[in-house]
């Protein structure tokens, strides 16, 4: 898949034409699924596709921001195996489908939930697994403009470079309030990503989406070592956080892949004291 392409071009649909998946187009992302990179490889998951008569009223009033549930033909039910960082890894397998998607031409959004054994029995779902994730799946009503992201401009870049390179990256923090370099807070410049090629590996991970838009990520850069922290405050809960954390680092992964070299994430705590706020937490780091 092109990371790069495919997210430039995503976004959250809430509103979807009353028009079924094409048959191929669904096997392959059926099969896409079954298969997809996982962060943890050895969590066990399962995906079913559902339709909208088998989830919609079922949902209605319980999933989704406020209760208010989104009415889409399919639905993607992720039921993970219960196991340390299982959310984390839904968050990224979840997202993979949504990009596969995408590049399909089918557009899709998180729905969020509070319970998985309300969803398991309100669906009627046989496993013996946990409800991790919830996506709508289908065709967009309308195609949403893709807007210039807000990203202050560094030294040697004139304002159309920087147009054209944080375009996609609509509704999301500048860059530089993101990325931290060797200390937290110390703001990252254009300049320093590009010299070290993070500079596009971190414009995309900025573009991920978050419950809500938070936008929860921050990184720090300490030489080749990169700390991905998430922010933990009360308008989500923890489910959440993992699910956005997960994200954020398929964007990630997905794109320095394509440019640099393959990396692994390390999901534990960080020993070096980097000034990290205590609302933000170390979810995992890597070197580059
Ligand atoms: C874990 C998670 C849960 C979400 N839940 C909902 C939801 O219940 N309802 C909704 O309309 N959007 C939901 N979203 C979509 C976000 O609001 C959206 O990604 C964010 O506002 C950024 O917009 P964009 O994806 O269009 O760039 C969710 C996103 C994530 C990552």
């Amino acid at each position: 898949m092109d990371y790069r392409q495919t997210i430039a071009n995503k976004y959250s649909v809430r509103d979807y034409k009353d028009k079924t998946i094409d048959a191929k187009t669904a096997k392959e992302i059926r099969d896409y699924a079954r298969t997809c990179p996982k962060l943890v490889e050895d969590i066990a998951v399962d995906i079913r596709f559902m339709d909208y008569d088998m989830v919609y009223r079922q949902l209605d009033g319980f999933a989704g921001y406020k209760g208010i549930m989104i009415n889409a033909p399919h639905y993607a039910i992720l039921l993970s195996e219960k196991k340390d960082h299982y959310i984390e890894n839904a968050g990224y397998v979840g997202e993979g489908i949504c990009l596969k998607a995408n590049e399909l031409g089918v557009a899709s959004c998180w729905i969020t939930f509070e319970d998985s054994k309300t969803v398991i029995h309100k669906l009627n779902l046989v496993t013996d697994k946990e409800v991790v994730g919830i996506i709508a799946l289908g065709y967009g009503k309308k195609a949403r403009k893709i807007t210039t992201g807000a990203v202050a401009t560094g030294g040697n870049y004139t304002q159309a470079d920087m147009k054209k390179k944080s375009a996609g990256g609509a509704g999301r923090l500048p860059l530089q309030k993101i990325v931290y370099i060797d200390q937290w807070g110390q703001e990252a410049d254009v300049d320093t990503l590009t010299e070290r090629a993070l500079y596009d590996p971190m414009d995309y991970a900025r573009r991920a989406p978050s419950t809500l838009n938070r936008q929860p990520w921050r990184f720090l850069i300490d030489g080749s070592k990169i700390i991905l922290t998430v922010r933990d405050d009360e308008e989500t809960n923890e489910y959440e956080e993992q699910i956005d954390a997960g994200i954020a680092m398929l964007y990630f992964e997905g794109v320095i892949e394509q440019s640099l070299c393959q990396i692994q994430w390390k999901l534990e705590p960080v020993e070096k004291d980097y000034g990290i706020p205590e609302e933000y937490k170390v979810v995992a780091s890597c070197e580059v």
